[in-house]
């Protein structure tokens, strides 16, 4: 079978375009693939976290994941620092990514801002502590967003050079996993920019956590224009807020945007949006109830974790050791 590894930050709320762009994704995987979910913690703190936030978003992710229906016990859930070759491996991929690699990566950039003097020496590895997250299990596949691409693209880099480096062919070149539509869900507020948990409108998303007297006001006040809804996906063009608004019914009905159309052509955003308030409660309520019951059970979710990690540490071992073999580290 073939091996998926996936990663997600454990970074504050966790919101709709977490659950339709990945974790929704992931739980369709889980019958054909080995999969691999992790909670990116090491990744987490090459921006400032607070520790005790940090230990209860890591919990919180690894609970939307099973409310969702990720099984913990077909798949491994677990969080990244607990297994010590991922450093370990990040290290060894340190001297094999070139400064010019890294240079080019846009997120860093992003992320840095104008004062990358001041971003952490972390935030710019970050690429190879993601390469070293997949190639340590040698993963075949990784679902992506498309703000991932570059660095599953540099991760291939990295293999290619090691492969190449000593001469045999250690590690696979993964493919990255793209999937339908909606995985990008935008900002209710601006159909230009990604829902994120860090954009200071809480109006910008729909939170996990959100009742459902939220989730309707939300939607009630997401931007739209004035036009009705046109009968071809073609017609959206131009229009964000509302391809944003269609491309989240259909991704929470799954089916695709046409098909949403064909129901609701000519309509208005006055009949469109409650329809889609009254379908998005509908969907999470159930996610949500689950969610809450794991909340006030952490020793289970914690339980669940451990599992994860000896299981992530039982394939990681043997493989970090071939690579120190090839590498020429001493193993006395
Ligand atoms: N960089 C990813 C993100 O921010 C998270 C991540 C870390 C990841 N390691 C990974 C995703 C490995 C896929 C595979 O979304």
């Amino acid at each position: 079978m073939q091996r998926i590894f996936s990663g997600v930050q454990p970074t504050g709320n966790l919101h709709l375009g977490n659950y339709l762009g990945a974790i929704r994704n992931w739980v369709r995987l889980q019958n054909d693939y080995e999969c691999i979910f992790c909670m990116v913690d090491l990744h987490a703190i090459t921006v400032w976290q607070d520790p005790e936030q940090l230990r209860s978003n890591t919990r919180e992710v690894a609970a939307a994941m099973i409310a969702s229906g990720v099984d913990p016990h077909k798949n491994i859930i677990f969080n990244q620092s607990q297994v010590p070759q991922h450093a370990e491996l990040a290290w060894i991929f340190n001297c094999v990514a070139r400064l010019g690699w890294l240079d080019r990566m846009t997120q860093f950039k992003e992320k840095a801002g104008k004062d990358k003097e001041r971003a952490s020496v972390g935030l710019y590895a970050y690429p190879n502590l993601m390469a070293a997250d997949i190639l340590l299990y040698k993963a075949t596949h990784v679902p992506v967003g498309e703000d991932q691409k570059q660095h599953l693209e540099l991760c291939r880099d990295i293999a290619q050079k090691f492969n190449h480096d000593y001469k045999e062919e250690v590690f696979p070149i993964v493919e990255p996993l793209i999937f339908g539509e909606a995985t990008r869900v935008m900002s209710l507020r601006d159909g230009s920019s990604k829902m994120s948990k860090s954009d200071a409108s809480d109006a910008s998303r729909i939170n996990m956590t959100d009742d459902t007297d939220s989730i309707v006001k939300k939607i009630r006040k997401a931007r739209t224009d004035a036009e009705p809804l046109p009968s071809e996906v073609a017609g959206l063009k131009g229009r964000a807020e509302a391809a944003n608004l269609v491309g989240i019914y259909a991704a929470l009905q799954d089916c695709t945007s046409q098909q949403v159309l064909d129901d609701f052509r000519g309509q208005g955003f006055g009949t469109f949006k409650p329809a889609l308030a009254e379908l998005a409660v509908d969907k999470l309520a159930v996610i949500q109830g689950e969610m809450r019951r794991l909340r006030d059970d952490p020793a289970h979710v914690d339980s669940i974790i451990r599992t994860g990690v000896e299981k992530a540490r039982a394939i990681a071992e043997p493989i970090i050791r071939e690579i120190h073999g090839k590498i020429g580290l001493l193993q006395p």
